[in-house]
């Protein structure tokens, strides 16, 4: 079972995330994790902090010459703020100690409050350290290895952004196409990750008037995984479902709060003779198809062979340039606004960058469950086998 484990703070010395049940003989560079890490910082409307940050990482364990032994992947992304400031020695030291400058004031929409009330803390830095999205760095170069092997078996997956605050792409409404893999770079080149031009200039004509107003914007992003063969997830048992472990993978990312698989929202004002995807066999490639992706490439929990689709929606991000969020000091019980922080306008690209991760890492684990495997070798031969038996 593909399973990973992320521990650090957000201002730490550094994240740590291991990563257990890759098969071996998978071919991975410290380079490229790098590359799908710097992805993460895509995207018009972020602050200073993401071109400061440089992820130096190190493959600590479970790689020897460019390949994985088959043990435990553990690698470590150090945090170059720790090493340049010495605020962050003191207020973040693991030694006996206390901080000169607690947060008393919890911010609205962010895990403070509940936190430090679940946790007995009066500091609010005790739990935002950890809450905070610094922490999806580690999840995206445990990600990187997934998609390493689902490109092994033929799968890609992509995301792009298609809303921002008010400013909706049209991609996949009737008359355009959905991006394919051949479209991630530019996806990637736009500004805001999306793949429609002309709702590209409108999402950053939004960044801008929020940015002006000190405020913040959501969004909506779509993963695509492209590929994907057939009976991936379950039937048989809830947790075991492959559109309940993308829901769940993908609502866990800081600030999602909706997540939609196919057209799952839409489909429910429908009635049902237009609320389902026909079957249909493909004599060419001698295989069942669904014209449309309605259901998310998934029925019964399963994969059908199509296109996965899953969408997610992030709450634009609560902590604001302009502070008008009221909060109460938790030692004077004064009522106050949020403190100032200098802040991004939207994260909504780097996460669809997450969101992307979270299903390659969900996908991966279950091509594995599927197909097994000590070593890659074994693992394509399985999933060859299995494909060629469906013929
Ligand atoms: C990639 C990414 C970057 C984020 N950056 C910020 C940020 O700069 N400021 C902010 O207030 N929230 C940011 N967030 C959202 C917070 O981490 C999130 O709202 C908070 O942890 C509360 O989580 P919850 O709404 O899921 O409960 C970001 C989220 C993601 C996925």
């Amino acid at each position: 079972m593909l399973r990973y484990l992320t521990a650090g703070e957000s201002h730490g010395q550094a994240l740590v995330v291991i990563v257990e049940g890759l098969p071996a003989g998978l071919e991975i560079t410290v380079e490229e994790i790098q590359a799908e890490m710097a992805r993460r910082r895509l995207g018009y409307g972020r602050g200073p902090r993401q071109r400061f940050e440089v992820d130096e990482l190190t493959l600590v364990g479970g790689v020897r010459h460019g390949r994985t032994l088959g043990s435990p992947v553990a690698i470590e992304i150090k945090n170059s703020e720790w090493t340049r400031s010495d605020k962050w020695h003191a207020e973040m030291s693991p030694a006996p100690g206390a901080t000169l400058d607690p947060l008393t004031q919890p911010r609205p929409g962010h895990a403070d409050l509940a936190g430090m009330q679940k946790y007995g803390f009066t500091d609010a830095r005790d739990v935002l350290e950890r809450a905070s999205a610094r922490e999806t760095a580690a999840r995206v170069a445990a990600g990187a290895l997934a998609k390493k092997l689902l490109g092994t078996i033929g799968i890609g997956v992509l995301s792009h952004v298609i809303q921002m605050g008010p400013a909706r792409s049209k991609s996949g409404v009737e008359g355009s196409r959905l991006p394919t893999m051949d479209d991630l770079a530019a996806i990637d080149a736009s500004q805001v990750r999306c793949f429609d031009a002309a709702a590209e200039e409108a999402m950053i004509e939004e960044i801008k008037a929020a940015a002006k107003d000190g405020d913040s914007l959501g969004g909506i992003v779509e993963v695509l995984a492209y590929g994907v063969p057939v009976g991936l997830g379950s039937h048989v048992h809830w947790d075991r479902k492959l559109d309940a472990l993308l829901a769940q993978a993908v609502m866990s990312i800081q600030a999602v709060k909706g997540v939609e698989i196919g057209d799952g929202f839409e489909v429910a004002g429908r009635r049902g003779s237009a609320a389902h995807d026909a079957i249909s066999w493909d004599a060419a490639t001698e295989s069942y198809r669904r014209e449309t992706t309605l259901a998310g490439g998934t029925e019964g929990g399963m994969t059908t062979g199509e296109v996965v689709v899953v969408r997610a929606a992030m709450k634009p991000l609560a902590t604001l340039n302009k502070p008008t969020l009221g909060t109460v000091d938790i030692v004077t019980k004064e009522q106050t606004v949020s403190f100032k922080e200098r802040t991004d306008v939207t994260a909504v690209p780097a996460m669809g960058v997450v969101a992307e991760t979270m299903v390659a890492l969900v996908l991966a684990a279950e091509a594995q469950r599927k197909f097994g495997g000590d070593s890659v070798a074994e693992f394509v031969r399985n999933a060859q086998a299995f494909d060629a038996s469906l013929r």
